[in-house]
């Protein structure tokens, strides 16, 4: 290989899978080589450093027809998701070798980048990969979420469900620093001891062990529920809705527990009317459509961070080999924090 000609391994999609779990089957490395000085006027060649492992991604390897605002992947092109990235080579004035980048990325090795849609990133401020948990998309989720549409206040009782995840872990802090009481939801006695001694969870519960959730909220939330943080659906929306308050709040942020189905086949919550009955505020959201509200939600979040009232934690896999690993380990519930593949 030329001195500018690099091996550049990708993660594409092979097939689409509409239900179940995603293997190999759908998801493939496959190794290409790229000329690094290849970029044309205004892109740049990166070196991706670290990639966001989503759950959203799951939709998007889905063939989603039209109707949904997400977009399936292309087969044989390789997904794509949040990086914090090296440029390695630049054809943009803005940007130079060395600089550090944040963006829409190939989900592999290197990758040519049109610069108008990256942004630069100050390596002294924070931790590289907090900018696609913490300080990122899974932050700027759980606050947008928790203090936008949740607005929560002082006394009141708050559910949070992935408690232990990217969103979860912030959700469960944010509501303690407003005063709340927050319990959290999620699936091993080792990461409800997780949220209770590390992070200032009141309390939570293994919903794998307490499996009859309506009598696990009755223990767990005797006067009821002010704020549900949705990130799960299905049949623990159904358990939730019979222990809301007077004009409870549910976010919608997501509800993993039915990606892996056809969306014909997902569960249908009986008890809507409960919203009706309650007062109840449900409302969805994608924090795309938030992006305004990043700089104060920074702020913000690095102060609590340097006054010691909030914690992170990142769950790292190495390599590009390792995306289809560090994607199921969501689905598994094997992660904690925000799960991120380094290269
Ligand atoms: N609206 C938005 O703009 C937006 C943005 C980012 C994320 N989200 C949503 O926020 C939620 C959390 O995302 P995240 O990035 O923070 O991921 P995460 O919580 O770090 O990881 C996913 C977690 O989902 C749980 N899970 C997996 N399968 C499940 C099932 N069948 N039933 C119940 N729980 C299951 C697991 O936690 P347990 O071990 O606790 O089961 C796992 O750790 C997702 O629904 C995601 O789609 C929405």
């Amino acid at each position: 290989m030329g001195e500018t000609i690099v091996r550049n391994k990708q993660v594409i999609l092979a097939s689409y899978s509409n239900e179940g779990p995603v293997t190999q089957d759908h998801l493939n490395v496959i190794e290409t080589q790229l000329d690094i000085k290849g970029c044309k006027h205004g892109e740049v060649t990166v070196k991706n450093m670290w990639i966001s492992v989503d759950p959203y991604l799951r939709a998007r390897m889905k063939n989603l027809g039209t109707g949904l605002f997400l977009q399936s992947f292309k087969l044989g092109q390789p997904i794509v998701s949040r990086s914090v990235s090296k440029v390695v080579a630049s054809a943009d004035g803005q940007f130079k070798e060395g600089d550090i980048v944040y963006g829409y990325c190939d989900v592999a090795e290197y990758a040519v980048l049109s610069g108008s849609g990256l942004t630069k990133l100050n390596a002294d401020v924070a931790p590289l990969p907090h900018y696609l948990g913490l300080l990122g998309s899974s932050g700027l989720t759980a606050y947008i979420g928790l203090m936008k549409i949740g607005e929560p206040k002082p006394g009141e009782q708050v559910f949070v469900s992935t408690a232990a995840g990217a969103v979860g872990l912030v959700v469960g802090q944010l509501a303690k620093i407003n005063g709340c009481r927050v319990v959290g939801a999620t699936s091993s006695d080792e990461k409800v001891k997780v949220l209770k001694e590390e992070f200032g969870f009141d309390d939570a519960f293994n919903y794998k062990s307490e499996t009859d959730w309506d009598a696990a909220l009755s223990k767990y939330f005797p006067t009821g529920i002010d704020i549900y943080f949705e990130n799960v659906g299905g049949r623990m929306l159904e358990a939730v809705l019979n222990h809301i308050n007077m004009n409870a709040r549910i976010p919608v942020c997501g509800m993993i527990s039915q990606y892996n189905e056809d969306w014909k086949q997902t569960y249908g919550v009986r008890n809507l009317l409960n919203l009706v009955v309650r007062c109840a505020k449900m409302q969805g959201f994608i924090v795309g459509h938030h992006l305004d509200h990043m700089d104060q939600f920074r702020e913000e979040m690095i102060s609590y961070t340097k006054q010691g009232k909030l914690k992170y934690r990142v769950d790292i896999k190495q390599g590009i080999d390792s995306f289809l690993e560090a994607f199921n380990s969501m689905f598994s519930g094997k992660n904690i924090g925000k799960t991120v593949v380094q290269l």
